[in-house]
């Protein structure tokens, strides 16, 4: 049941909207049927985009909450919105990836779909103006991001990476990358931020291999909507 009443707009972005509540540690999310990709040079809508990102956004932060990771998920307000703790973002994206996809596999020279020795972590900087590039910590380190957020993120990322990989398996599904981010809360403590959704994670079936996320519409294969719907029916039953 709605709790919280959409107040100012504070965000507005190709995929969601952030709205204030009458409690200022409160915001409330709402996912969108619209999506970009390659830093906003591709653009397109496909409906029931919005309902699968904040349903099955809510269903995960729940999980991940069970079993012991802070997040900032606070309740599911209707199918497309969400509230979350208002925190001091981390200007961080972290990628964990399981198996060679996507930049990766450009970077380093090997072959989409080749399994990794063991999980690798990037750290990004968010930055659409310089196109979230990877850093080392020294990088972060002249931007003013300290060492210990740095290592939170990267012992988050591995274990979200542990308790996901898992989730998705007993679902028919391969986990093969995703990224999150980090946030602040008043009283100092980190935690799992934004979204984890097909938007934000490469989900391929077991058995066939098919791609069961936003690849589909990076990547113009058709079948983005009937994808969304499949990862939201597997995460929800
Ligand atoms: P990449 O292979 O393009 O670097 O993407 C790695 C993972 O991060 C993939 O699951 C998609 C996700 N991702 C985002 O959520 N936002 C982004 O802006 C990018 C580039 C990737």
């Amino acid at each position: 049941m709605a709790t919280n009443e959409a107040g100012e707009i504070l965000y507005e972005g190709k995929a969601k909207q952030v709205f204030a509540t009458d409690d200022p540690q409160v915001l409330l999310h709402r996912y969108k049927d619209d999506a970009t990709a390659y830093n906003a040079a591709k653009r397109g809508s496909w409906e029931g985009k919005g309902r699968t990102n904040a349903m099955m956004s809510a269903a995960i932060f729940k999980y991940l909450e069970e079993h012991g990771v802070p997040t900032h998920f606070i309740s599911q307000e209707d199918e497309t919105s969400i509230t979350t703790k208002n925190l001091q973002m981390l200007p961080v994206e972290v990628v964990v990836r399981n198996v060679a996809a996507g930049s990766l596999s450009r970077l380093i020279g090997i072959e989409e779909g080749t399994p990794l020795s063991a999980p690798i972590v990037e750290l990004c900087l968010k930055s659409d103006e310089l196109g979230d590039p990877m850093l080392t910590h020294a990088h972060f380190r002249e931007l003013g991001v300290p060492e210990d957020d740095l290592m939170f993120c990267e012992e988050l990322g591995l274990r979200v990476n542990e308790l996901l990989t898992s989730f998705f398996d007993e679902k028919g599904i391969i986990l093969v990358d995703f990224k999150i981010e980090v946030g602040r809360d008043p009283g100092g403590e980190l935690m799992l931020a934004d979204e984890i959704s097909p938007d934000t994670c490469r989900f391929w079936d077991k058995e066939t291999g098919e791609k069961l996320d936003k690849d589909r519409f990076r990547r113009d294969m058709g079948g983005v909507e009937e994808a969304y719907a499949e990862m939201l029916r597997r995460v929800t039953g």
